[in-house]
């Protein structure tokens, strides 16, 4: 008998309705335990989602880190809920755009000039038109996810070995104009000669270089300011995506936590605790040439992505969130690695304590996938949805991390069955998660 019956049916109709079934890739049931794992919520509070099939979870994905006070922040919603009273998108500008630029002023270190947009690969395709704009120059060198827009998608079209290493190797950029090939190349994270060969490869011609800063690595010694020198070198302009970073590693931002300030940053998913918004800021001389660029959308002035970022950043500011989500996944670690130490299972809770991953064991990429299935499908059945890594946020406590941890004992107890007897086939009840992204930066 399913336990998700009518998130079921309703991706069942969506299949016929919407292409790919889901507006994400990373919300297509394929990504997490497809038959087990809930498809479609109701609600949300705090740590939790309800499904429509009445189950509760807590949401380890935090609504794929678009969460991080919790899930209808009083503070925020309420601050939301004034603002639909007073209008939310009039044929004027709202004051909130000023004010909130202000903000990002004070408290990004790169930021001297800002504009909005309402989504991360739309404020990456902003930032990646204002470094072209500004440099004249056409070709982008990039390190990481960066969206799903031409400028980035182009990479796919030179495909080929070059892209084993890619993002998305094996993705087919229809749609994309093959005029752009050659114009957005891939470099590999932490290696500055591969950068600096790149860069010297294609001399004169690249507009920037966009990157994840890091993710739930640490990144090696120097490497990030190696690559600055190198960006001034070439007269690139340096971009970093802290589209998923950003407020996550402190008031200062993942530039702050990693002490190099680029010349531009685009933020999305940590900054207004899911409300639509992006941000690209950036040093003046960089920004101010984009008053010349066509750059323009109705809906990057809504005030309620404006007021939902202010209060947002305001409440993270107020509550310490950043150092409080830290502290509490690193004893999110603590738990899961003593858990498994007594289980007596080869799994590990690592990578840096703001975004734990698990490391699972398995002889190879079909075990390996095996297990994670498992995983996640058992973890579901106990209330905990996510994949095998964790966005936290900052409603997350100890109620959820007794619930986790009990639910591990019994779901590593039961992978550890299935590599001891060999019978993790039969334990997966779900369709095998499918993992489409391959991570430059970890
Ligand atoms: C680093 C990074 N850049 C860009 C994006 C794209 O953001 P969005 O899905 O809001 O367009 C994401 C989304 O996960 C991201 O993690």
């Amino acid at each position: 008998m399913s336990r998700v019956p009518r998130s079921t049916e309703l991706y069942e109709r969506a299949k016929s309705l919407i292409p790919g079934g889901t507006q994400l890739v990373s919300r297509r049931p394929s990504r997490f335990a497809e038959g087990t794992s809930p498809v479609y919520a109701v609600r949300g509070k705090g740590a939790r989602i309800w499904d429509v099939d009445g189950n509760e979870y807590i949401d380890w994905a935090s609504g794929i880190a678009a969460i991080i006070l919790g899930y209808c922040d009083p503070v925020v919603d309420d601050a939301v809920r004034e603002q639909i009273g007073r209008g939310v998108n009039f044929s004027i500008s709202s004051e909130l755009e000023v004010e909130l630029a202000e903000e990002l002023t004070r408290t990004i270190p790169c930021a001297e000039m800002v504009r909005y947009t309402k989504c991360g690969g739309e404020a990456c395709t902003v930032a990646v038109r204002i470094a072209r704009g500004v440099t004249g120059r056409d070709k982008v060198l990039f390190c990481g996810y960066h969206g799903w827009h031409d400028w980035y998608l182009a990479a796919n079209l030179d495909a080929g070995g070059s892209l084993d290493a890619h993002l998305l190797p094996g993705i087919e950029p229809i749609g994309v104009p093959r005029g752009l090939a050659g114009t957005s190349i891939p470099f590999p994270y932490g290696d500055l000669a591969a950068l600096g060969e790149a860069l010297d490869r294609n001399r004169g011609e690249v507009a920037c270089v966009i990157m994840e800063p890091l993710r739930s690595q640490l990144p090696p010694e120097g490497y990030l300011a190696g690559v600055q020198k190198l960006c001034r070198e070439h007269g690139a302009v340096l971009i970093f995506d802290e589209v998923s970073a950003g407020f996550r590693f402190g008031m200062e931002c993942a530039q702050g936590f990693v002490s190099v300030v680029p010349d531009m940053a685009v933020l999305a998913k940590s900054v207004s605790n899911g409300y639509p918004m992006g941000l690209v800021v950036g040093r003046r001389d960089v920004m101010a040439p984009a008053a010349r660029m066509f750059i323009s959308s109705t809906y990057w002035s809504d005030a309620i992505g404006l007021i939902a970022t202010l209060t947002t950043i305001r409440e993270l500011r107020r509550r310490r969130t950043a150092e409080y989500v830290a502290e509490f996944g690193a004893r999110l670690q603590t738990r899961l690695n003593q858990t498994a130490a007594e289980v007596g299972i080869d799994v590990h809770c690592g990578g840096l304590a703001v975004h734990p991953h698990l490391h699972l064991p398995g002889k190879d990429a079909t075990e390996r996938k095996l297990l994670t299935t498992l995983y996640i499908q058992e973890m579901a059945k106990r209330g905990c949805h996510g994949y095998a890594s964790f966005y936290l946020n900052g409603a997350q406590g100890d109620a959820e991390l007794e619930q986790t941890a009990t639910a591990a004992r019994e779901t590593f107890a039961l992978m550890r069955r299935g590599l001891d007897e060999g019978s993790l086939t039969s334990l997966v009840e779900s369709k095998l998660q499918d993992e489409p992204f391959q991570r430059l930066v970890r």
